[in-house]
């Protein structure tokens, strides 16, 4: 039967659309394969491309002291992206993040559907609008669905909030507190329904 290695390692090899060419690697997602929870993010940023793993950037930092201050541990979770590949621009000696288009998350959706067939997670959480847009086919408008247990897609029950790099985009340090506070609540919630259902 084929695990999640396997798919890691077939996934090695992904040519299915033409992001493979300019990025370092494939980032897989990565966790527990019996994880309750999946955390669905869009692709992977300059450092995750440079690493192969997912969230250790910048916005891994965040994720990472939001998903703390929810309860949730990161090791028991399963975290990964909509899309594997780094899409960017190069700027000099920067690479300038480029956001994924339909066709290039639709093509990368194959491995995302294979991870949640195998993990079979009871929550699957959109962070952003790529991810809420692989997971439920057609784009979701954030402000108005976040933070409440919806199905994202038939058998698919999960949550949808906001992507932790908007929270670092966030100038004004009043507005940036209450833009994280409630990044943690949302996450609070599937924390939440978890415990609920034991
Ligand atoms: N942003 C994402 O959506 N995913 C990562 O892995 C890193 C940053």
């Amino acid at each position: 039967m084929e695990s999640l290695q396997d798919l890691v390692a077939e996934a090695r090899g992904c040519t299915r659309c033409p992001l493979h060419k300019a990025a370092t690697q494939t980032v897989f997602g990565e966790g527990p394969a019996d994880a309750a929870i999946v955390f669905v993010g869009e692709q992977p940023g300059d450092q995750e491309d440079r690493q192969g793993r997912p969230f250790v950037g910048p916005a891994g930092r965040i994720f990472d002291q939001a998903l703390a201050e929810a309860g949730i541990p990161r090791d028991r979770v399963y975290i990964t992206n909509a899309v594997k590949h780094f899409k960017f621009a190069p700027r000099g000696k920067h690479r300038l993040h480029k956001r994924p288009n339909a066709g290039e998350i639709d093509r990368c959706r194959w491995w995302l559907d294979r991870e949640l067939a195998m993990i079979r997670p009871r929550l699957t959480v959109a962070l952003g609008a790529t991810a809420a847009r692989s997971l439920a086919g057609r784009p979701l408008a954030i402000g108005k669905t976040r933070g409440r247990l919806l199905d994202l897609a038939p058998d698919l029950p999960g949550l949808v909030t906001v992507h932790p790099s908007s929270l670092l985009r966030v100038p004004d340090p009043d507005a940036k507190r209450l833009a994280y506070a409630a990044f943690v609540k949302d996450l609070a919630v599937a924390a939440d329904a978890l415990t609920l259902e034991g």
